[in-house]
């Protein structure tokens, strides 16, 4: 435990393909509501919804009050790409993130890391931050420790890549270790498994990057709410978390904020 007063902590609801505008919208204006009535002590709300809820929302945004998309096309804007969205338009609308490599778009899009390094270019190139996600399956997992090590550490060469060739990507990407076997399933690795997995994230970067700690922070996600993420988010190397299910509504998505202000010591 002992986590430092230093590290930056970050609370991201990824509403996956929930609610309509208009349910967004209101949820948005109670979570602003309530954030400001909150002494929020360097704790960093981020808001990321499907598309079409993004100029309405990032109305809404300020500082540390922030809305961003969970995805973004890999093409070159502009185009004749049917269907896409491009990370210009989305900075355009107001967000100020974009998730890139979530194990459900890697899963049911067939993103691998070629796509991928292509989103993170457009992403940084249109002036978006990252949350770029990362994680083993339930049988990476079974192998161990180190096994499930291997497979994360693999997927951050991508980022590695693009950190060495475009500097606006510094001090502009969060990482999200996100088991797959945690997501949606009520499964969680004990806070010291996701500890040990956000220091080692930490420490690959600091060496292949030659980086401070924190420099990227690490967020937890999979099953992350209101009773336990103040276990997670306490953990030296857990700057926060992304949050599914429990970020739908009000009360259970300020109940994960509320525990990270209290690692803050709000
Ligand atoms: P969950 O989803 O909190 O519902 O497990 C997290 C995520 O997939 O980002």
């Amino acid at each position: 435990m002992g986590a430092s007063n230093t590290k930056p902590l970050f609370v991201a609801g990824n509403w996956k393909m929930h609610l309509l505008p208009s349910e967004g919208l209101n949820l948005t204006r109670e979570l602003k509501a309530a954030c400001l009535e909150r002494d929020m002590k360097g704790v960093r709300v981020v808001l990321l919804p499907p598309f079409p809820h993004i100029p309405a929302m990032a109305m809404l945004s300020h500082e540390g009050f922030e809305v961003g998309a969970q995805d973004c096309s890999e093409r070159l804007y502009p185009g004749a790409y049917t269907g896409e969205v491009s990370a210009p338009m989305l900075a355009d609308c107001g967000a100020k993130w974009v998730i890139v490599g979530h194990s459900e778009r890697r899963e049911h899009h067939q993103e691998y890391e070629s796509t991928l390094e292509r989103k993170l270019r457009e992403a940084v190139k249109a002036g978006l931050g990252v949350i770029y996600c990362c994680g083993e399956s339930g049988p990476t997992r079974n192998c161990g420790d180190e096994a499930a090590k291997q497979f994360v550490m693999k997927q951050l060469e991508v980022v590695k890549v693009i950190w060495h060739e475009m500097d606006s990507l510094h001090g502009n990407i969060l990482v999200a270790y996100e088991p797959i076997w945690a997501i949606g399933t009520g499964k969680v690795p004990t806070p010291e498994q996701a500890q040990d997995m956000c220091a080692a994230i930490d420490g690959w970067f600091q060496d292949a990057l030659g980086v401070k700690e924190y420099a990227i922070p690490v967020l937890y996600g999979g099953s992350c709410k209101g009773d336990n993420a103040a276990q997670f988010f306490s953990q030296r190397n857990v700057c926060g978390g992304l949050i599914g299910g429990a970020s739908l509504k009000r009360d259970d998505f300020l109940q994960v904020v509320d525990a990270a202000r209290g690692v803050k010591g709000a």
